[in-house]
C-alpha cells in the first residue's frame, strides 16, 4: 500500500533524486546531475513509499514558479511500478497541496509524450513546445484549481 511522504532524510533524499535520475534521465543516457534544477531548495518533495518495504515508488515535487501559480515537475513512477495509481495518487496530492497554499493555477511543463496523461488529469496546453536537454521536448500544461 503505497503512502505519500516528503523526503526528510539524507538516505530519503537519495532514493528520492535515485528515482528520479532513473526513470526521467538514465534512458536518456544524461549524466548524474541532471535529475536536479535550480527549483530543488524553493521546492516541496513528495514521493510515494510503499508503506512495509519503505521502497520509493514513484517521486513528484511542487514550487511556485510565479506568485498563485504552482508547477508540478519531476513527475516519475518506477517502471515496474507504473499503471497502478501511483502518478494519479501523486498528483492529487500534489493539487491539494497547491490549493491549500492559495495557488489559483496548476502547471507541470510535460514531456510531448504525456500530454495525454495531463489531460486525463484535467490539464490543458497552455505553451508552446519546447527541447528540453537536447533529446525531448516539454510543453506548458495548466489547469485553475477551483477555490
Ligand atoms: C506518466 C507517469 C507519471 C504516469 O504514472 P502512472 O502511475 O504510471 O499512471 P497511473 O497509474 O496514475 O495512470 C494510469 C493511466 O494513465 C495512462 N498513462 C500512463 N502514462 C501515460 C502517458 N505517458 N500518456 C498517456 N496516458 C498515460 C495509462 O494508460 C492509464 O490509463 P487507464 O487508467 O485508462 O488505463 C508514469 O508512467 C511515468 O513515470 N512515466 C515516465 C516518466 C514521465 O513521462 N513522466 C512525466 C513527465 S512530464
Amino acid at each position: 500500500m503505497p503512502v505519500i511522504k516528503s523526503p526528510i532524510t539524507r538516505e530519503e533524499f537519495k532514493a528520492y533524486y535515485a528515482l528520479r535520475y532513473k526513470v526521467l534521465r538514465e534512458p536518456w543516457g544524461h549524466p548524474k546531475g541532471t535529475e536536479k534544477d535550480d527549483y530543488e531548495p524553493i521546492s516541496e518533495h513528495f514521493m510515494a513509499v510503499d508503506e512495509q518495504t519503505s521502497e520509493v515508488l514513484g517521486v513528484v515535487k511542487l514550487f511556485e514558479k510565479t506568485p498563485g501559480v504552482g508547477n508540478i515537475s519531476h513527475l516519475a513512477v518506477a517502471t515496474a511500478h507504473q499503471h497502478k495509481g501511483i502518478g494519479t495518487l501523486l498528483v492529487g496530492y500534489v493539487e491539494k497541496r497547491a490549493h491549500e497554499r492559495g495557488f489559483k493555477t496548476l502547471g507541470a511543463m510535460s514531456r510531448v509524450t504525456a500530454t495525454a496523461y495531463f489531460e486525463k488529469h484535467g490539464y490543458h496546453i497552455a505553451g508552446i513546445p519546447a527541447p528540453n536537454l537536447g533529446t525531448i521536448h516539454v510543453v506548458w500544461m495548466e489547469k485553475e484549481l477551483g477555490t
